[in-house]
């Protein structure tokens, strides 16, 4: 007999775990999370778990240390209760853009972070749209790596935008736009852009026609939303008739409200990997819930069914 499935969560994202809960029709997991008076957290799993199948979906996103604590405290007390198997569901992985030593006596946080969810007890996990796909090899456990596109790709399919062209805002998404271009039937313009420092980017050059085309521009996560921004200017001032930015994660922090309200854009398209707050959202902003496509993963991991099937399906927001 298969062992039971539970699904427990943190706070980084209530909704989105209570969203792929309803999915299952099973009951969010009973755990208090809460923080002590000192900023301490603390966790205790109200319910019995031994010889579960149990999921734990945290992203980790901001505040990232304090959600990055929340998901490996759950793991460790949900092995420590005797779990028979732990699956980390991780809609957004902070952390993922420190992934190599590119200067000297600088960490390597996104292995180190790897290292902690594997050593708090994880045996498998389950992430969306990593930064980098060779994010994987970071763990020696197995990783099941989702991508968002189904549900995006559907949402743009259904605008039925002509004279489409997908841009990617630098050279490192290139190679996600060209994925969205093939499915959309699109064509494909890159933005050659230089990072000035870590909230601020220059242009320098656009590869591909984008005058008098509808332009969405797609990129993995919009952050500060320096890099997205800058690449919707250039393509408004090269002659883009309209555009539309799309991202798997809305991390959201610092001046992106501010810049995105600013750009010359039409709409700014989601996913609710990471919550938006209503008073911390865009003018434009459309969310995309990626809760059946992580509810249809977790079922397939927890019934040893293959994963990447869900590449082909079709997801309804
Ligand atoms: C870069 O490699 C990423 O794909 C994003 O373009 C970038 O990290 C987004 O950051 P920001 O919104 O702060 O420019």
């Amino acid at each position: 007999m298969r062992n039971q499935m539970k699904l427990f969560t943190g706070h980084a994202n209530r909704d989105l775990a209570k969203r792929i809960c309803d999915h299952l029709g099973v009951p969010l997991g009973d755990a208090q999370v809460e923080p002590f008076a000192d900023g301490e957290v603390r966790i205790k799993v109200e319910e019995d778990v031994r010889g579960a199948d149990v999921f734990v979906v945290q992203p980790t996103c901001p505040p990232v240390n304090d959600n990055l604590m929340q998901l490996v405290l759950l793991i460790d007390a949900l092995r420590r209760a005797s779990a028979e198997r732990i699956t980390a569901v991780i809609p957004y992985f902070g952390y993922a853009r420190q992934d190599r030593k590119d200067e000297g006596r600088v960490p390597i946080s996104a292995k180190y972070v790897a290292n902690m969810i594997t050593g708090a007890g994880a045996h498998r996990v389950l992430a969306l749209d990593l930064h980098a796909a060779q994010l994987q090899g970071f763990f020696d456990i197995p990783v099941d790596h989702l991508y968002a596109s189904p549900v995006l790709t559907r949402y743009f399919h259904r605008q039925k935008i002509e004279d489409l062209t997908v841009v990617a805002p630098d050279v490192g998404s290139s190679k996600l736009a060209r994925g969205y271009a093939k499915r959309l039937g699109a064509g494909l313009a890159i933005v050659d852009k230089r990072r000035v420092s870590d909230s601020k980017t220059k242009v320098m050059h656009v590869i591909g026609e984008v005058k008098d085309r509808n332009v969405l521009i797609l990129d993995d996560m919009i952050s500060t939303a320096g890099s997205i921004t800058e690449a919707a200017k250039v393509v408004h001032d090269l002659g883009a008739k309209s555009i539309i930015l799309g991202a798997t994660h809305p991390v959201l922090c610092g001046p992106a409200i501010e810049r995105l309200d600013r750009a010359p854009v039409q709409q700014v398209v989601v996913t609710d990997s990471i919550p938006v707050p209503e008073d911390r959202r865009p003018k434009q902003l459309k969310v995309l819930s990626v809760a059946r496509l992580l509810g249809e993963a977790i079922l397939r991991i927890h019934h040893a069914e293959s994963v990447s099937r869900l590449f082909e399906m079709d997801f309804e927001d």
